[in-house]
């Protein structure tokens, strides 16, 4: 099929990727001229794990353009995948989405193409994009639009760090229309995943048991409420074990334990139960303000879905209140972070809690020193004014610092010659954010070991949900 796809960050990049890989014919367009020049010279701009040898295997079938008359006028299958961030009234702005859609109903010259939403976009998107692209097409052609388009929405739940798995081989595919042909092309264009009929990629094998990937078919509205549903349950399920966290703290129980009692009951489920520092990223914070933004617009309020929030950006700010307990004073201090990714896996600082935590640091008056495996170039470049000393080494982040903080459970952080950077320090203090740390180690390397969420009598597992096993990731650093 011939696709098209308009926005080629995280999900544009990764879905246009695995669409040429399966065989499709696939042009992403992006408005981001640096972006395009880098990926039309074989690059990546983002760091997502296996996605340049999926591009490789993908070549022929792949291309990038700002240009949507070198993509639009005969692709069959158009996508959506703009940014759409919030605003500061937490409803999603649209502008890029309303831009992306006049952009393809100006340049569409074929008879018939499928439209589809895969950004997050609010309940009744959907209905929107499709007069606007309707609208742009008569205004631009001098005729009605008739049958020319159906739109659909198509939610993308990949996770970065595991983008590509999480699309080759997903839990499931949500497509939701009102119009019965929009349904039938992404049935066909999504055949080879449902069915698991590809050749997996050496470097990706499928995962033993699975089968056939079950595809959700839905009217419009209910795929796009699915969407923030489901990142608003991950959300809160994350919230909560936080928020059970602070009373372990209180009474003296062991939140890992806790966690593992209670998510070994099939109907709870141990996922997305790791208590620490919350969530971040692009889409939880975004989508959970999208969620309540809209509920209100119908006069509803979303009493759970706000807690988690709430209780989500405490978490950073009970890391200073720890750090505070500890040093009494923080004016004049030097903290070191380790990670700043929102995530391991990923150079994604969107909502990181590393860049906040470092913010607030600043704002107390410490000297704040960061170091992370593979973000630093993208926080040189979005975060350079924020003060803080750029190291290129745990070492250098080691020396003279008053305490340590564990932002982003890397896994190359827990296998580091902690006995050697314990007395580089001013005092040797770690506080690990993320229960990712080896506590017993790092108590015997000489460490004072602080953790928030009811962690302090735990046994430090790495229990990060996405983290791939090191070797995997190509992460040896
Ligand atoms: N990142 C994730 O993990 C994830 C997961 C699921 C869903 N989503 C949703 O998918 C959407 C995209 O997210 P992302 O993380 O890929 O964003 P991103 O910011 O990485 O990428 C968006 C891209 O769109 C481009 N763009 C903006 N306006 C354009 C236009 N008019 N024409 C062409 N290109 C344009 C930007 O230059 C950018 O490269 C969002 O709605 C997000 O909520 C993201």
């Amino acid at each position: 099929m011939n696709v098209c796809i308009i926005g080629t960050g995280y999900v544009g990049l990764t879905t246009g990727t695995c669409l040429a890989f399966l065989g499709h014919k696939v042009t992403c367009v992006d408005s981001d001229e640096k972006k395009i020049a880098l990926l039309q010279a074989g690059q990546t701009p983002i760091y997502e794990p296996f996605l340049a040898e999926l591009m490789a295997e993908a070549n022929g079938n792949l291309r990038f353009t700002t240009d949507y008359a070198e993509a639009v006028p005969d692709a069959r299958v158009i996508f959506i995948a703009v940014g759409t961030p919030p605003s500061p009234n937490g409803s999603p702005d649209l502008r890029y989405l309303s831009a992306a859609a006049r952009g393809i109903g100006e340049h569409f010259d074929g008879d018939f193409a499928v439209v589809v939403n895969k950004s997050t976009v609010p309940i009744g998107s959907g209905n929107w994009v499709g007069s606007l692209v309707r609208e742009s097409y008569e205004q631009q052609h001098g005729c009605k639009a008739g049958q020319r388009f159906a739109v659909a929405s198509n939610p993308e739940f990949l996770r970065e760090g595991t983008a590509l798995s999480d699309s080759l081989f997903a839990d499931r595919v949500v497509v939701g229309s009102d119009d019965a042909r929009a349904l039938e092309a992404l049935y066909t264009l999504y055949r080879p995943i449902l069915d698991q009929t590809f050749n997996a990629p050496t470097f990706l094998p499928r995962p033993e048991g699975i089968g056939a990937v079950p595809l959700i078919s839905t009217d419009l509205a209910s795929a796009e409420l699915i969407k923030y549903a489901a990142n608003a349950f991950l959300a809160l399920k994350i919230s909560f074990i936080n928020e059970i966290g602070h009373l372990a703290e209180k009474v003296g129980a062991d939140i890992v334990q806790v966690a593992k009692g209670i998510g070994l009951d099939a109907r709870i489920g141990t996922r997305f139960l790791q208590a620490g520092l919350g969530w971040g990223g692009s889409c939880f914070g975004k989508d959970t303000a999208a969620l309540v933004a809209t509920a209100s617009e119908y006069g509803l309020s979303m009493p759970i879905v706000a807690a988690a929030r709430e209780i989500n950006f405490r978490q950073r700010e009970r890391v200073i209140e720890k750090l505070l307990a500890e040093l009494k004073i923080l004016k004049g201090r030097t903290i070191g972070i380790l990670g700043l990714a929102f995530k391991p896996n990923t150079d994604d600082l969107r909502d990181a809690p590393a860049v906040e935590i470092a913010r607030k640091l600043i704002q107390r008056g410490c000297k704040v020193k960061v170091h992370d495996p593979v973000a630093m170039d993208r926080f040189r470049s979005e975060h350079g004014d924020l003060g803080v000393i750029c190291c290129d080494s745990v070492d250098q982040v080691c020396v003279d610092s008053d305490a340590l903080i564990l932002a982003t459970e890397w896994p190359q952080y827990r296998d580091l010659h902690w006995e050697q950077l314990a007395s580089k320090m001013r005092s040797a203090i770690v506080l690990d954010a993320r229960n990712a740390l080896d506590r017993d180690r790092l108590i015997r390397s000489g460490f004072r070991f602080l953790t928030i969420a009811g962690l302090e009598g735990s046994s430090g597992l790495p229990v990060a949900e996405n983290v791939l096993p090191v070797e995997a990731a190509g992460l040896l650093v």
